[in-house]
């Protein structure tokens, strides 16, 4: 049997979402119309003897207590959402769970972080593991050299897939090959977590019987029960026969801000394409709006058959879009108003927002630049031909006069 795990992290973790994050867990995010989480949910369906989902976090309770029973209800897998008391670390979360994680026996532990985005090909990955042995398999993708470091970076065996080498985020360049977030373990990553923990609290005991901490005073901050699956556990265990990797050829990116989210989307879009084609919006569907490229459209949303929607756009429940309104590259969330002939392309528009007659929210595409995606938080209004360019907006603004790379507070 095996269990799922994916770490969400908590509300001091998405910070970089903001102002997305004020209002929604940011693993509730949607992307290509469904909560972030739920595409690695769907991809852990498809692990044979999958016995459980748990998605372990320091949220409070309630923010994921629908969202669970309904996508349990949903798919018929029973997924479970774990709070810590307080961050344990990406190694150390898992562990506090151990006992529970161990109750349905499982051979085979599939952990992954909430916050990537990607095909997930866990069968393979866990074929894979079963020929190389040992105790973890990780996801791993070639990226350019230049973005390398701000990942987990690797050096394997080209012939065994051993990982020889592990350094997360560092300085000088070490591979063009990096961690992708992605892992099988079997139980044994538990004995190893708590090796590492009990290693710190032998320290801390020696420290205070000794001077040991003036010594090395790169020992002194952590506790003991905070373990961080990247430096903690993978490096050590670089080189000893007891990790590998498994290369990916697919789409992989990572969604820390508002603008990779969009981005994101978009694959998501486009992997429906093939995987659920029936949820994509066709123009001869219905709303017979003039649909170009991947679009999702919820169905209690009215489009006007004048619109032109498309490429890569997903509308959220209760949107209504107006008559001769053009979107372009965007994501639009529950109850917003797009009034007649507004232009939206390259942004994302918060719940409750309104954008005027001939407005025009828009931003560069970059979705690397701080300002390359123009974001509206909640309930902000744009008034009729207001021109809203490359800037950010935190909620409940009005703008009756245009800006452009601005970020408005
Ligand atoms: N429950 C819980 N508790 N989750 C946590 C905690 C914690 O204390 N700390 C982090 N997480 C979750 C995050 O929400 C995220 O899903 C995952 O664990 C990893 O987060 P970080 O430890 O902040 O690392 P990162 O995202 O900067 O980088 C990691 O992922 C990259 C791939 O996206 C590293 O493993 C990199 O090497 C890797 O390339």
């Amino acid at each position: 049997r095996v269990v799922a795990v994916i770490m969400v992290g908590g509300p001091t973790k998405g910070t970089r979402f903001r102002p997305l994050s004020l209002n929604i867990p940011k693993p509730l995010f949607p992307l290509a119309g469904q909560p972030m989480v739920n595409h690695p949910i769907s991809a852990c369906k498809r692990i044979p003897n999958l016995a459980q989902i748990y998605l372990i976090g320091f949220y409070e309770e309630r923010e994921f207590a629908l969202f669970v029973s309904s996508i349990s209800n949903e798919l018929r897998v029973p997924v479970r959402y774990l709070r810590e008391d307080r961050p344990h670390g990406s190694a150390g979360g898992l562990y506090s769970f151990r006992d529970l994680i161990m109750e349905d026996n499982p051979s085979h532990i599939v952990l992954l972080n909430c916050d990537v985005c990607c095909s997930f090909p866990l069968p393979d990955m866990l074929e894979a593991h079963r020929t190389y042995g040992g105790i973890g398999t990780i996801l791993v993708i070639k990226v350019s050299p230049e973005s390398a470091n701000q990942f987990g970076e690797i050096v394997a065996d080209p012939v065994t897939n051993e990982l020889l080498h592990y350094t997360e985020k560092p300085e000088t360049f070490v591979s063009d090959r990096i961690n992708c977030g992605v892992y099988i373990f079997t139980p044994d990553i538990f004995t190893a977590i708590q090796g590492v923990s009990t290693q710190r609290k032998d320290r801390a005991l020696l420290r205070r019987v000794t001077s040991f901490e003036a010594l090395q005073p790169e020992h002194r901050s952590l506790p003991s029960d905070f373990v961080r699956l990247d430096q903690d556990i993978l490096s050590p265990l670089a080189g000893k026969r007891q990790l590998y990797v498994y290369e990916t050829m697919d789409f992989w990116e990572q969604i820390k801000t508002p603008g990779m989210s969009l981005k994101c989307s978009g694959l998501y879009l486009t992997q429906f394409r093939f995987s659920s084609p029936h949820l994509l919006a066709s123009g001869d569907g219905t709303k017979k709006a003039t649909i170009t490229g991947n679009v999702y459209i919820h169905p209690s949303t009215k489009v006007h058959p004048t619109a032109k929607v498309g490429p890569n756009v997903s509308i959220s429940a209760n949107a209504r879009i107006g008559a001769g309104s053009r979107l372009v590259n965007c994501i639009i969330l529950d109850d917003v108003e797009i009034k007649e002939n507004a232009v939206v392309i390259h942004a994302i528009i918060g719940w409750k927002s309104s954008i005027g007659r001939w407005s025009r929210v828009q931003a560069s595409g970059d979705h690397n630049a701080k300002l390359g995606v123009t974001i509206l938080g909640e309930s902000v209004t744009v008034e009729d031909e207001v021109v809203v360019i490359n800037s950010i907006i935190l909620p409940n603004k009005t703008l009756n006069v245009s800006v452009q790379e601005e970020i408005i507070l």
